[in-house]
């Protein structure tokens, strides 16, 4: 595809607008704003297959949401979409298609990649899966010896480990819990070593995720877990048993002795952050059934549906979008905080950071000019009510201005004694103090010494975005997460960067690769880094192989 040259976005006339509009409502507060509309809760409340976004406590307004509209018109947002549903290959630094959404395609929907409609392939993988999951969890697939599968390891990093992680942790109120499902994907020995330290060889299944299959830590996890494996069944045969690949790399999947028939593949238009509901999803799949999995799809399928034809006005990935932008650009906000009240989804926030910051975390345009704005904000966060105990008081009373989205649940999955009415009633209260805050003139009105009265006052007008679902379920699951992914995709756009390059983390592993040798050598090498990294190897050394420290 020929990339058109888009604008810089200081001189679009939209982003003039915004910036005129952003010094008028930046003084104004949300006390204010409320009082000013009373109808605002329910104008600025969006339900979606279930989805309730009620977006009023931000710092904006009515004009605010018509502008930034304007601005996601005036960049083609619409256009933007459509490509990346019709295979346009708009990772242009990678010559890709960008077809996540393509996962969860209905079997008649048609998607083509290259003029091939990738929908049968999608299928096909998906049902290989399903036989497979179902025999695990049936005891028909059986270990080396005989034993039934207790355990189910998937070993990967990034996004072949954080979508699957978070989503079984998610999701574990449907799965078989008579199959434990670990992950490991630390390069520190640490990982593999406890993942693996109770566990029976005999009754274990290593599900080895990889989209390139060349990734150190995920082989490097791979070896080690096949030596385990080897030192405790002793005949080489028992791998074909205990492993199974997930990758787009056959031949390197080979390569490990892993038998490719036992490979389930996805392809190169899934970004490894996009991936969880590829074959990537195996472990997952294991856990929660195969139907599970399918009700989980469909949910994504039905906020994809909702992201490519609600206005943009009603369309909430394109209003979480917007609001980011808002705060990021108009604001300076660096950060977004993600605060789910549901244990379940202890680990959303990890598996964003990477959907995120991966994705959006670029200083260059598409065309390879330096940006003109800030780009993808710093994401973070923690289940309430236990970030209420740590780092809330940042939030309410620090320097800091941190929007946040604020995740809860109508229903609980356990409906143990007065639990959940007491986190929703949190989850309540929070929202309203970081908006609403409490005067200095409200405390000294309660009879507080007046040297404490500025200790103890809230200054409010925190902004925060409510979003609730009826249960966590896998069809909810599946609408959260292609919430967000649309979220980042809707920045991208209008930010004209590539959200699906990640050219960023490749430094690193070069230099790694170069200081393995160095750390490994029995003689002492010859150091070529600055001085101070030089410094740390030769002292590491001298720790570690007892060579020269100075
Ligand atoms: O961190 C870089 C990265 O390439 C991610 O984008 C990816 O999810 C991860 O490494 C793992 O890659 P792979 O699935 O190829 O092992």
């Amino acid at each position: 595809m020929t990339q058109t040259q888009l604008g810089l976005l200081p001189d679009l006339p939209q982003w003039r607008a915004l910036a005129e509009h952003a010094a008028e409502v930046r003084d104004r507060t949300l006390r204010e704003l409320f009082d000013a509309e009373a109808g605002r809760a329910e104008a600025m409340t969006v339900d979606a297959d279930g989805i309730v976004v009620d977006y009023s406590k931000n710092r904006l307004t009515a004009d605010t949401i018509r502008l930034l509209v304007e601005l996601a018109r005036g960049r083609d947002l619409g256009g933007q979409i459509e490509a990346m549903f019709r295979g346009e290959k708009i990772n242009t630094t990678e010559h890709r298609a960008v077809l996540h959404v393509a996962l969860r395609a209905a079997a008649d929907d048609v998607i083509e990649v290259d003029g091939v409609d990738v929908v049968p392939e999608v299928h096909a993988v998906l049902a290989k899966m399903a036989g497979f999951a179902d025999r695990v969890r049936s005891g028909a697939w059986t270990g080396f010896t005989g034993e039934r599968i207790r355990t189910v390891v998937n070993i990967g990093i990034g996004g072949s480990d954080l979508g699957p992680a978070m989503a079984y942790e998610a999701l574990r109120d449907y799965s078989d819990r008579a199959l434990d499902v670990r992950f490991v994907s630390n390069v520190d020995g640490t990982d593999i070593w406890e993942a693996t330290n109770d566990l029976d060889p005999a009754k274990t299944l290593f599900i080895v995720s990889s989209k390139t299959f060349t990734t150190i830590e995920t082989l490097t996890n791979a070896h080690t877990a096949r030596d385990w494996l080897l030192a405790g069944l002793r005949e080489p045969q028992a791998i074909a048993r205990h492993f199974v690949a997930v990758s787009t790399n056959a031949e390197k999947v080979a390569d490990f002795g892993i038998d490719p028939e036992n490979m389930f593949g996805f392809w190169d238009w899934v970004g490894g952050r996009y991936s969880f509901d590829s074959a990537i999803g195996l472990s997952l799949m294991v856990a929660i059934g195969p139907e599970g999995f399918t009700e989980m799809l469909a949910g994504f399928r039905a906020m994809d549906r909702h992201f490519r034809t609600a206005p943009f006005e009603r369309n909430l990935p394109v209003l979480l979008g917007l609001i980011g932008l808002w705060y990021d650009d108009f604001f300076g906000a660096e950060t977004v905080a993600v605060l789910p009240y549901a244990q379940y989804l202890a680990r959303f926030s990890a598996y964003l950071q990477q959907l995120d910051m991966e994705s959006n975390g670029k200083s260059v345009d598409r065309s390879g000019r330096p940006v003109q704005v800030q780009t993808g904000p710093i994401v973070w966060g923690q289940p309430g009510t236990n970030g209420q105990h740590a780092f809330y008081q940042l939030i309410h009373q620090g320097t800091k201005l941190i929007p946040c989205d604020v995740l809860g649940m109508l229903a609980p999955n356990h409906d143990v004694g007065r639990h959940h009415d007491l986190l929703m009633a949190n989850f309540f209260a929070q929202t309203e103090a970081l908006a609403f805050g409490k005067t200095a003139s409200e405390v000294a009105a309660e009879g507080v010494e007046p040297e404490l009265v500025p200790h103890r006052t809230f200054a409010g007008n925190h902004p925060t975005t409510t979003i609730l679902a009826p249960k966590l379920t896998p069809y909810v699951l599946g609408q959260l997460v292609a919430l967000y992914e649309h979220k980042v995709f809707t920045q991208g756009a209008i930010w004209d960067i590539n959200s699906f390059d990640q050219w960023g983390v490749e430094l690193g592993k070069v230099l790694a690769n170069r200081i393995v040798p160095e750390l490994e050598s029995e003689a002492e090498p010859e150091l070529n880094h600055d001085g101070s990294t030089n410094a740390l190897i030769r002292r590491y050394r001298a720790q570690r192989r007892g060579g020269a420290a100075g």
